[in-house]
């Protein structure tokens, strides 16, 4: 029997023509021995020699470890491994990151970057709408987004709903949204909340103001379509997936029906249980970049070092850079800062992460001392003085609901 070696390392690969993953490896055995166990079990291989693996097959499918940096290791697989069309995002995910995770000779492995052929992303659409596209719905060109995510999650009735988004839109807030907890539960059904919070926008845009609202949509495969469909029908202005509980198929899915005239806003509520651990997991990074293909319009990516979420500033940069890099022939996701965030610690963000973000608060709304429509204008205060580049203490001396909130929460 032919035994056959995994190991390319220094070998010039034509980009073109594999997809290269990166991915951090603990383990106690060699290094090598552990990338080459990745590099078989995800393509040719098993964990013995097998009698029907051919030289021809090996040479078209195996996959190749091409480099090793400390824990780093590089792995490249042959386009021809992968299914797109009808495989799509799970087999993707089969292969870069599938079994591997249960080899016992490896006490830990993240994938921490993925970078795909043309011929692959070629097969994938991207945002119908993307960041500029949410700017020209908002008429809102150059200061970042500023949203709010409907406090408490869960038991606000319809009315009380959109009495909610009037309110945060009369304050100045661009966008709203459901939480990932509210779907269809029978204090506030879906049918009767898309009504009453596309009244309210209505009379926002009336009044000379843009607004959206992201309705939660996640559901199960089989009925995701219509339920987008169905929420459009009844005055949703912005439609919203978790991506990984619902799966990249269900945003694929409704970001690609063409009856589908509004943009998919992206949650990923339990990304962490995959993203969290810096050794084991899959970094938020690669969950941009196949949400960016599949089509997402926007999508959280995390609060840069500040707020309640975990996420370092260089995390959160190369979750922005995966929405917005150059590098892919798709438009550019809109990435939204959300977790944990109010007034006084909005000019970290924008420091940041620059002015091409969605910035949003729930609590740091619903929680402002004079309500809802003071908590929002307090928010729009904040992003008026980190895109003036006026200190916000300073700024907070003129702005009284800015001030507010700053006794409140602080700046850090
Ligand atoms: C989200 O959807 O990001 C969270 O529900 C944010 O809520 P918070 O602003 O109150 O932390």
């Amino acid at each position: 029997m032919n035994s056959y070696s995994y190991m390319a390392l220094g070998e010039e690969l034509d980009k073109d023509a594999y997809v290269i993953t990166k991915y951090r490896v603990s383990t106690d055995l060699p290094i090598e021995k552990a990338a080459e166990a990745i590099a078989a079990e995800q393509s040719t291989g098993t964990w013995t020699g097998i009698s029907t693996l051919n030289d021809d097959v090996f040479r078209k499918y195996a996959a190749k470890v091409t480099a090793i940096d400390g824990d780093m290791v590089t792995i490249a697989y042959p386009e021809e491994d992968f299914s797109i069309r009808v495989g799509a995002v799970p087999q993707i995910l089969s292969v870069i990151s599938g079994n591997l995770y249960g080899l016992g000779a490896l006490k830990g492995v993240r994938l921490e970057d993925v970078e795909f052929p043309k011929g692959i992303l070629k097969q994938y659409k991207g945002p119908k709408f993307g960041d500029q596209g949410l700017r020209e719905i908002l008429h809102r060109p150059e200061k970042p987004l500023v949203g709010t995510i409907v406090k408490p999650k869960i038991g606000l009735s319809p009315e009380d709903t959109a009495k909610y988004i009037y309110e945060a839109g009369s304050g100045g807030l661009t966008n709203g949204k459901d939480d990932e907890t509210l779907v269809d539960q029978v204090f506030c059904p879906i049918e009767a909340r898309t009504k009453a919070v596309a009244e309210a926008l209505d009379r926002l845009r009336e009044e000379g103001h843009y607004m959206v609202h992201a309705i939660n949509i996640s559901t199960n495969g089989q009925d995701i379509l219509q339920l987008a469909e169905d929420a459009q029908s009844w005055g949703a202005t912005q439609l919203m997936v978790d991506v990984i509980t619902c799966g990249y198929g269900a945003v694929q899915a409704v970001a690609e029906d063409p009856k589908i005239k509004i943009p998919v806003h992206v949650h990923r509520t339990m990304h962490a249980a995959m993203t969290k651990d810096p050794y084991n997991g899959i970094a938020m990074r690669v969950i941009a970049k196949l949400v960016r293909m599949c089509g997402g319009d926007a999508l959280h990516i995390g609060t840069l070092g500040v707020g309640k979420m975990e996420g370092a500033i260089a995390e959160g940069k190369a979750n922005q850079d995966a929405c917005q890099s150059d590098d892919v022939p798709f438009k550019k996701v809109m990435p939204v800062c959300s977790g944990g965030m109010f007034p006084g610690i909005v000019p970290k963000v924008v420091q940041a992460a620059g002015n091409n973000v969605q910035i949003q608060a729930g609590g740091g709304v619903a929680g402002h001392p004079e309500g809802v429509r003071a908590g929002a204008k307090a928010m729009c205060q904040a992003i008026d003085s980190a895109y003036e580049g006026v200190p916000i203490e300073e700024y907070a001396k003129t702005h009284h609901e800015l001030q507010l909130a700053l006794d409140r929460w602080g700046t850090k």
